[in-house]
């Protein structure tokens, strides 16, 4: 068996199937900041708020502290992704998920959450990094949200998915436990192999577009110390590789040597994985907002995560496949067809294309230390 049919058998067999999210409790506190061991209710609802998704993990939040109970939240204008996201939409969405996350969060402390939307306004790239996206303030009182226990179970899984059906029922009940969402949310669990094909293509592109896949390199971990060092970004283990699998495809990358990573074998075989958990899809969802603003990016991260927590909750993960959606030369193409595909009238945007399904849990993803993200 060669390693390329290794890493396919394993990564898209049945031994992955059927279990739902557990909670990570050994890794939690080694991984992600504890709430509790702050004093100030900010920090407590910052140390929840970052357990959110981001684009690659690049966690690209900075935030500075008002007072005990306000923060203004900025994106880190040197954790964007110049080359996959060049107007940083992906980017704004992580905010969003950070901003919904820490609201769910603070509800869990008997904290209501007041956000006002870029306080000093937002005119152009040139205000990313300088200009607050939202100011954020604590009020004691509120009910907690029930979505707050799956803050810490959430995760994105890249996995093979169970051949289980997902129905428009299930869908349906995912959604209204999610609540009220700014961007429309179309599923579908039908006729997949249009939508198999454009995950498949879009990431193929992605790899084998120099740019790209280098600033996928550069934010890539290749071992278990370095990932406990760096604490954002991605590696092998997150991609859904474990065990032994994990260690080979490791060291077939040669700790991220260029010349390894960027060889074409070395994507043939990456893909060829990647098709088997593609292949297993079952439901797709997409988030379409009615115009493309700032504004529409943040709240389509906050549709996002709540639909995520959601999912969690009905023992669900969610796997998004938003290379289609990129605003780069080279998907362009791919892009107009996937917009052909789901029907996406003018002014509108797909902000997020999710597959969706149950799976077992993958590996658990680091978040910085809370003074990483301070400004002073
Ligand atoms: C706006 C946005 C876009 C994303 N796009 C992708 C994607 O195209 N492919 C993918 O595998 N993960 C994608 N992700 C998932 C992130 O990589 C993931 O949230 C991050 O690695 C942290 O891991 P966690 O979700 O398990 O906490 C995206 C997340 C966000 C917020």
């Amino acid at each position: 068996m060669t390693v390329s049919m290794f890493i396919s058998a394993v990564v898209g067999s049945p031994i992955f199937a059927g279990t739902t999210p557990k909670l990570q409790k050994p890794e939690r506190w080694t991984k992600r900041p504890k709430p509790s061991d702050f004093d100030q209710p900010i920090l407590k609802a910052i140390a929840l708020g970052i357990n959110a998704p981001s684009p690659h993990n690049t966690q690209s939040w900075k935030f500075k502290i008002v007072d005990e109970q306000e923060m203004l939240l900025y994106v880190d204008e040197n954790r964007l992704l110049p080359a996959t996201d060049p107007p940083s939409r992906q980017i704004h969405m992580g905010a969003g998920c950070f901003i919904e996350t820490l609201i769910i969060g603070a509800s869990s402390l008997g904290y209501q959450t007041q956000v006002n939307y870029f306080p000093e306004g937002y005119q152009s790239q040139a205000d990313f990094g300088q200009k607050p996206v939202a100011s954020i303030r604590l009020k004691e009182g509120g009910a907690k949200d029930p979505l707050a226990d799956y803050i810490y179970k959430r995760q994105t899984n890249r996995k093979s998915y169970t051949a289980e059906k997902i129905s428009q029922a299930t869908f349906e009940s995912i959604k209204a436990n999610a609540g009220k969402s700014h961007s429309r949310l179309i599923f579908r669990n039908e006729d997949l192999t249009d939508l198999k094909n454009i995950f498949y293509q879009g990431l193929d592109i992605e790899s084998r577009t120099y740019r790209t896949n280098e600033e996928t390199r550069r934010l890539f971990s290749f071992n278990e110390k370095q990932r406990a060092k760096k604490r954002y970004g991605l590696s092998m283990p997150q991609m859904g590789y474990e065990g032994l699998t994990k260690t080979i495809v490791e060291l077939a990358v040669d700790n991220g040597n260029p010349k390894k990573w960027h060889d074409p074998k070395t994507i043939d075989k990456s893909m060829k994985s990647i098709k088997k958990a593609i292949d297993s899809t079952q439901g797709v969802v997409c988030w379409i907002s009615p115009s493309n603003s700032y504004l529409d990016w943040i709240a389509s991260g906050r549709d996002f995560v709540r639909f995520s927590l959601s999912l969690c909750q009905f023992g669900m993960y969610a796997h998004p496949y938003n290379q289609a959606l990129q605003e780069f030369d080279e998907m362009e193409e791919l892009s107009v067809e996937l917009d052909r595909i789901w029907d996406v009238k003018a002014g509108e945007k797909i902000q997020m294309m999710v597959r969706i399904g149950k799976s077992k849990a993958p590996y658990y993803s680091y978040r910085q230390h809370l003074q990483s993200y301070l400004l002073e």
